[in-house]
């Protein structure tokens, strides 16, 4: 069993590269689902057909299926959602929009996540792919559950993607406590999340793959994914780079943009590597259709086997001392690196700085929750490892 999920900003072309992994996959003979959770139903217009909140038949093996999320929460979820319905009403909103907030990313995306448990189970499928929202935040819902301690047992970590939603509204209302039955039901919900961190976690099962265009800002992006995900122990075994122009383009036009690409993709190969970076070129046309799809399947990956993990890095190390706190990265591009130039904190993340044989790199490095409020200490490389302490103020 793989499952394999796509993410990156918007419009970098998560949808058209799950959609071609899933019919490549597919073509290797995998039971192949593709999962949706973008609300704009990008998959159905992309293959051209009906794509419903089941699984819907697209090929031989091929599969897709669109999260319904309202239809979801309350057939499987009811519950919660009553419990969300109720706060919401409670301060007098209308039905309409309790539902819209239900259709919120975040919770559509959350209740992808818990299909990937359900067709796990069901063992019905060799594969599943995950087209993400665009959101950055689609991320923390991966996340989630792989925070989950031993002693989850708590409301706020259950409802946290609900409670996230309820948020938009926490200004103006007081939440109301949640009945016995909402907490049964999150005590399930949590039984879910287990299974799905163990998932998660599981290299053999779960990658993630990270998309970007080759522009300096989208890169950034990239490397802040990068580095959140292996905070978290998730693997990342494949990087890929979008609509790099092709070789030919010669006009003067394109020319000037290649030379902004080149720039860039030096840049995230000096960064990622050893991670494998795959580059699909700017077609001619937006892609739609099945045929065109399989010409993006075959020229990312080839005769290759989509399945296969393709990379297995090392998670960040997080160890607590009596003082402080110890980060060890063991970042692709520090054997490249010779010192480090600059440390900053950016928000809740560590700007990281290093001079490497390709000029300076920089990194973002996200922190874990403890360290937010202790000072920085030092950082320094060594043996290829970023190494960054934390002291308690
Ligand atoms: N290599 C490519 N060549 C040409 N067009 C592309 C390529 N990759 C993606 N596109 C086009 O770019 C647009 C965005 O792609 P896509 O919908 O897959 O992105 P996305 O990351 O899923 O976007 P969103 O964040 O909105 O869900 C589409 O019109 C798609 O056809
Ligand atoms: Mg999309």
């Amino acid at each position: 069993m793989r499952v394999i999920f796509y993410t990156g900003k918007g419009g970098v072309g998560k949808s058209v590269i799950a959609s071609a992994t899933g019919l490549k996959l597919a073509e290797k003979g995998y039971e192949t689902l593709l999962i949706s959770s973008d609300p704009a139903h990008t998959i159905a217009n992309l293959f051209e057909t009906d794509v419903y909140h089941t699984p819907t038949r697209i090929t031989e093996k091929f599969w897709a299926l669109q999260v319904d999320p309202v239809r979801e929460v309350k057939e499987n979820y009811g519950v919660l959602q009553d419990y969300m319905l109720s706060l919401f009403r409670s301060e007098g909103l209308d039905e309409v929009l309790v539902y819209a907030i239900a259709a919120l990313p975040v919770t559509t995306e959350f209740v992808a996540l818990l299909k990937v448990v359900e067709f796990m189970e069901s063992q019905t499928y060799a594969a599943l792919v995950l087209d993400t929202v665009p959101s950055g935040d689609a991320l923390k819902n991966i996340y989630l559950p792989t925070l989950l301690g031993s002693n989850a047992e708590k409301l706020i970590k259950l409802v946290a993607p609900f409670a996230q939603v309820a948020k938009v509204a926490e200004p103006i209302i007081g939440i109301p406590t949640p009945s016995k039955e909402v907490i049964s039901e999150d005590i399930k919900v949590i039984a879910l999340l287990r299974k799905l961190k163990k998932l998660i976690l599981d290299q053999r099962i779960t990658s993630l793959r990270i998309i970007a265009t080759p522009e300096p800002f989208s890169i950034q992006n990239l490397k802040r994914t990068y580095l959140l995900a292996r905070l978290y122990g998730i693997n990342v075994d494949l990087a890929i780079m979008n609509k790099v122009i092709p070789e030919a383009v010669s006009d003067a036009y394109g020319t000037g943009w290649k030379h902004v690409q080149e720039r860039a993709l030096a840049d995230a190969e000096a960064t990622f590597q050893p991670l494998p970076i795959k580059k699909l070129r700017l077609f001619q046309t937006p892609i739609k259709g099945h045929a065109l799809l399989s010409a993006v399947g075959d020229e990312l990956f080839g005769a290759e086997d989509p399945a296969q993990v393709y990379f297995e890095g090392k998670p960040v190390k997080v160890k607590e001392e009596d003082g402080g706190l110890e980060i060890r990265v063991s970042l692709p591009s520090a054997s490249t690196c010779k010192e480090v130039c600059e440390v900053e904190r950016v928000g809740e993340d560590l700007s990281v700085v290093m001079s490497s044989d390709v000029g300076e790199v920089r990194n973002f490095i996200p922190l874990p929750r403890n360290a937010h409020t202790m000072k920085l200490n030092k950082a320094k490389l060594l043996d290829g490892e970023l190494l960054i302490s934390f002291i308690k103020e």
